[in-house]
């Protein structure tokens, strides 16, 4: 009978309680809360101590979230050589190097299959293929809120505050929806996939990003009188100089796999040399389907499996200068650089010639923090 812990009984962590109690092969005997909880009472304890010390746990699930204390209970557990299986990607995108290590050097699994794609097999199938296959990319459709949002905003004309409030009244959003619209939800996921597609550890922080935070209906409408869907779409690739990463607006044919994703779906795929496109295509996030691949992790461990990380994850920088493509922009306040690489006008935005995203990210991101209005989206 393998026995748990679990960090948190939230959204996941209750539904990973409730996978568990319809189970005969393992149990949930012990679970960290800060509070009273009438259900679990019995086997609460608001003392982390009281569970990395207890021989009789085998597994560790952190479904608590943030940063810290989820680092430190994690290193805690590993060190008392538990297995530790974590919905958590902000701390596996920020500590993937540390914790891999620590869980190499202490003999234990470190699985973290729903901290990308919630209860799609997206890690685990990365990992697979990794065995036998180089993956040249990894990306896509990576989070549910902001589809939902680009979804509604090509169905009908509606302006990005209104479906965003929509949203958050459905639950798809958060009070604070900076994490899924500015990107940065998506790039500690792209972070973590391309950690285990490319063996590398990289630092989600230099990976560049631009949300949707400051889309129009109007832009919507110039995409689709060119028969382009907008998709906020993630992509890490390996290249001459490595790898290179970035996440942005983009815009793809009207009959692409990607424009068909409707809701609050994600489609996250990897492309490799000899299986060529495969694609996962689910529910991203959501409480029986998270807990579901939190508790798969389990069993995996008590199948003997340990660990996503390879042996080799090199420190990495990613590289964009490698990268070009054409852009749609509008903006109030195009400067020499743009007016230089501008080919057409669409709507109230212009399309430029192929740029670097190297370029064009960083420029984007300078204008906005200046406070100049301004959109930008990749043409595929
Ligand atoms: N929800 C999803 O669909 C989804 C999908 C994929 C991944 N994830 C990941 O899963 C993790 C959990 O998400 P969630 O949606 O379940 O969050 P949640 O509903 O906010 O639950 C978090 C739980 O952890 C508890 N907690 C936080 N800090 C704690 C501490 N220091 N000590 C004890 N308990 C603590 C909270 O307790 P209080 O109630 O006292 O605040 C709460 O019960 C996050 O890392 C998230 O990114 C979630």
């Amino acid at each position: 009978m393998m026995k748990l812990a679990l960090l948190g009984f939230g959204v996941v962590g209750k539904g990973v309680y409730d996978e568990v109690q319809k189970r005969s092969d393992m149990e949930v005997s012990k679970v960290l809360v800060r509070r009273h909880i009438e259900e679990i009472a019995p086997i609460a304890t608001a003392d982390i101590a009281e569970i990395v010390n207890d021989p009789a746990i085998d597994i560790v699930a952190e479904v608590m979230g943030g940063l810290h204390p989820a680092y430190e209970y994690i290193c805690a557990a590993l060190n008392a050589g538990k297995h530790v299986v974590t919905a958590n990607k902000a701390v596996i995108s920020a500590y993937y190097g540390e914790l891999t290590e620590l869980a190499r050097k202490n003999g234990v699994a470190l699985r973290c299959t729903a901290a990308v794609g919630g209860g799609i097999p997206w890690l685990v199938n990365l990992e697979r293929c990794c065995r036998l296959d180089t993956v040249t990319e990894v990306g896509g459709i990576m989070n549910g809120t902001t589809n939902y949002i680009m979804d509604a905003m090509h169905a009908a004309p509606v302006a990005f505050d209104e479906i965003l409030k929509k949203a958050q009244e459905l639950g798809y959003a958060e009070a604070d929806p900076s994490a899924d619209i500015d990107g940065d939800d998506i790039r500690r996921k792209l972070t973590i996939s391309a950690n285990i597609a490319f063996g590398a550890q990289l630092s989600e922080e230099e990976i560049p990003m631009f949300g949707i935070r400051t889309v129009t209906d109007g832009d919507i409408a110039a995409f689709q009188s060119r028969g382009y869907v907008c998709k906020l779409i993630a992509t890490a690739k390996r290249t001459e100089q490595g790898v290179a990463a970035w996440l942005e607006p983009t815009l793809v044919d009207a009959h692409a796999l990607e424009a068909a994703v409707p809701q609050n779906y994600n489609l996250i795929s990897f492309q490799s040399e000899y299986l060529g496109r495969q694609s996962y295509f689910g529910q991203g996030a959501g409480r029986y389907p998270t807990a579901s691949n939190v508790v798969q992790d389990c069993l995996d461990i008590a199948e003997g499996k340990r660990a996503f990380y390879t042996d080799a994850a090199q420190l990495m920088t990613p590289d964009n200068s490698g990268v070009m493509h054409a852009y749609y922009v509008r903006t109030d306040k195009a400067d020499a650089w743009l007016e230089a690489i501008t080919a057409e006008t669409l709507g109230d935005g212009v399309i430029t010639k192929p740029v670097r995203v190297a370029q064009m990210l960083p420029w984007a991101k300078a204008n906005l923090e200046m406070g100049n209005p301004l959109f930008i989206a990749a043409i595929r």
